[in-house]
């Protein structure tokens, strides 16, 4: 089973993140979202991603620009189900992803592989509303996918060997590095840090310490690149929330509660940095 055609659902930071990189190894990628906006707005960033890796020399200018012109950008969902393999980067709304995968099916030709970039979600439930489960696994990028190694492979319920192998080989052509991790709510990456962000979260509620502290302690204390609330901000407030409550529901254990200021800040819309305001204020 050869992958060359790639189709990504969702311009957002993961899903342009994931075109970025596919592009580079030379897969042809189809970009969709139903913003066309974001679709614009996301070719851009690739663009100016991949510029940054020409100033550092990291790539040249060449592959530059062969890369970009591998990318198709759509709005038009059908046109993602001819292709080798989908990776789905929508929201983290359960909800959202199953309607993809139901508007998608009457369109997918008979081999495609499917995938979810969800942080968090069951991969057999997601698997159980398509015809072809064997076809489905989870395929999880780190943010920003470009910057980093690692990838989480997981394996629903019915996903057959031959899939899990396909996905794999795309994984080791990006150059990247693969775990392995078995179907329990957020994997292995979130299961962590989550609730490490989780507490962090509660440390300021409980008035520990200032925001600035809090992030200085793990970045001088621990070595972390981003301190856990700066870190919260960069993947999203709701995106937090939304893992902390599949944690909670999914485990039930309290242990998983998310932090009151956390579901507060959400509730008040301030998301982080893609709205300009979360634990730091971007305007
Ligand atoms: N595209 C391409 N390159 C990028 C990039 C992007 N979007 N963002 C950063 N870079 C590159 C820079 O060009 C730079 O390259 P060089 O090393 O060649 O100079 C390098 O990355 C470092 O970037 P900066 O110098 O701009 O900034 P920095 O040193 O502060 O690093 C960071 C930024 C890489 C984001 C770093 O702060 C970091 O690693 N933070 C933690 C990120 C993290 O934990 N991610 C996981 C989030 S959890 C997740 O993703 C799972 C989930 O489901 C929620």
């Amino acid at each position: 089973m050869t992958i060359e055609t790639v189709g990504v659902i969702g311009a957002g930071q993961m899903g342009s993140g994931i075109a970025h990189v596919l592009a580079l190894a030379g897969y042809r990628v189809t970009l969709m979202d139903v913003d066309a906006e974001r679709v614009r707005a996301a070719i851009a960033k690739i663009g100016s991603n991949m510029e940054r890796q020409v100033a550092r020399g990291k790539i040249g200018d060449e592959e530059q620009k062969l890369a970009l012109s591998r990318i198709r950008a759509t709005t038009n969902l059908p046109e993602i189900g001819v292709s080798d393999l989908v990776i789905e980067a929508a929201t983290e709304k359960e909800a959202v992803k199953q309607k993809i995968f139901d508007d998608l099916a009457p369109h997918l030709k008979p081999m495609t592989i499917l995938t979810s970039n969800t942080s968090s979600l069951s991969i057999t439930r997601l698997a159980g509303r398509t015809q072809q489960p064997e076809r489905f696994m989870g395929l999880h990028f780190m943010n920003p996918v470009p910057v980093m190694q690692l990838v989480e492979l997981i394996r629903g319920i019915a996903t057959s060997r031959e899939t899990f192998e396909a996905v794999r080989a795309v994984v080791e052509r990006l150059g990247k590095t693969a775990v392995v991790a078995e179907d329990f709510p957020a994997f292995i990456v979130n299961r962590i840090l989550i609730p490490m962000i989780n507490e962090a979260v509660y440390t300021l509620y409980e008035g520990v310490g200032s925001v600035f502290d809090i992030d200085q302690s793990m970045k001088l204390g621990a070595n972390h690149p981003m301190g856990p609330l700066e870190l919260a901000d960069f993947i999203g407030l709701d995106t937090c929330l939304a893992i902390m409550n599949v944690l909670h529901e999914g485990l039930a254990d309290s242990k998983y509660r998310p932090c009151p200021l956390l579901v507060k800040y959400v509730e008040a819309g301030w998301l982080g940095r893609k709205v300009a305001r979360g634990f730091y204020d971007y305007r």
